[in-house]
């Protein structure tokens, strides 16, 4: 035999050498979610591990995270039913809890990278990510609001803004407000791909935030569509996006291939709540080895082409990597 690849697998000397992918804690984004209030940390039931905050708590949680090497975090409010109305106006009241608390984690942590998400759905009251009038979801109607959301929380002192809606035009609008109103240096992830997809249950159980009505199909894609996927990519790029994500991760690995072969802006992926409760759960049950399985599914989304990946696995990678 002339070729024996199994030589290049012989020791885990060289295994390490010809490796091809690896991943780094810098390529993390851990989410959070922030609760109001203080001295509380509840676990989302459907997400063992992952917890609610409040402001003390997530300090802590920051803080560990920092001496494991993770710089960026992406932070999300959990906005009470009394907040909630048809036009989220809660998202950009410069007095609410989640900007108040922005600004103060910003202030505590100067060197960390802190990320927010633009959409309605945690502040509306309909559970949807734009204004829904008569069944109908909004889009021009939409973008105020995800331009005045932006713009509070941009003023919060934030690094990066991720708008999650999939409105229409909402990366060129938001951009434009930014760049009007002095914030030219804060940049924006866009969910260039966002599927509408059953993976997101235990987040929206994490937040309240599930769809009152109907779901979110006439915005968010259909997973039968990759060609759509170049279209978003191709619209992002043109307004402005600095980072395009693929969102959920692991039945879109194609996605993530061809945004990366065709794309010159990094490109972000969302390892989901779903896809984070699924490993957890088996895990749980003794059916596979969750850690195992765990750095398996990252690398697969870098090996893809993700430059980032956002994941609730985020610190428990670092604890594993850190005592390796
Ligand atoms: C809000 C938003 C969602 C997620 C991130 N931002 C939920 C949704 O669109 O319904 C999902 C994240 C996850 O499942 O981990 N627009």
């Amino acid at each position: 035999m002339e070729r024996r690849p199994r030589r290049n697998r012989s020791t885990a000397a060289i295994r390490e050498m010809v490796r091809e992918t690896r991943i780094s804690v810098n390529d993390l984004i851990f989410p959070l979610f922030l609760l109001e209030g203080e001295n509380q940390k509840v676990e989302v039931a459907s997400m063992p591990g992952i917890y609610r905050h409040s402001l003390d708590s997530l300090f802590n949680e920051i803080e560990e995270c920092l001496e494991l090497g993770i710089n960026t975090f992406d932070i999300f409010p959990v906005v009470d039913v009394s907040y909630k109305d048809k036009t989220a106006t809660h998202s950009f009241n410069p007095d609410f809890f989640y900007l108040k608390a922005l600004e103060k984690i910003k202030l505590k942590f100067p060197e960390a990278c802190i990320m927010t998400d633009v959409a309605m759905d945690p502040y509306s009251i309909d559970g949807h990510d734009g204004i829904v009038k008569d069944g109908i979801i909004l889009n021009d109607e939409t973008l105020e609001v995800l331009g005045k959301m932006a713009l509070a929380q941009a003023a919060t002192g934030i690094d990066i803004i991720g708008p999650s809606d999939m409105m229409d035009g909402r990366v060129g609008y938001i951009r434009e407000v930014l760049d009007d109103n002095g914030f030219e240096n804060v940049a924006i992830m866009s969910y260039t791909a966002k599927y509408a997809s059953a993976f997101y249950g235990p987040f929206r159980d994490a937040l309240d935030s599930a769809p009152k009505s109907g779901d979110k199909k006439t915005y968010q894609m259909d997973p039968a569509n990759a060609k759509e996927a170049l279209l978003e990519a191709e619209l992002d790029e043109l307004e402005g996006a600095d980072f395009m994500m693929v969102k959920p991760a692991l039945a879109y690995l194609d996605i993530i291939k061809s945004l990366s072969e065709n794309f010159n802006i990094p490109i972000a992926a969302y390892n989901v709540s779903g896809e984070y409760a699924m490993i957890t759960a088996a895990g749980q049950k003794g059916w596979i080895d969750e850690n195992a399985a765990m750095v398996e599914c990252l690398l697969s989304i870098k090996r893809a082409g993700a430059k980032i990946i956002l994941s609730y696995f985020s610190k428990r990678y670092a604890l594993l990597k850190s005592v390796e």
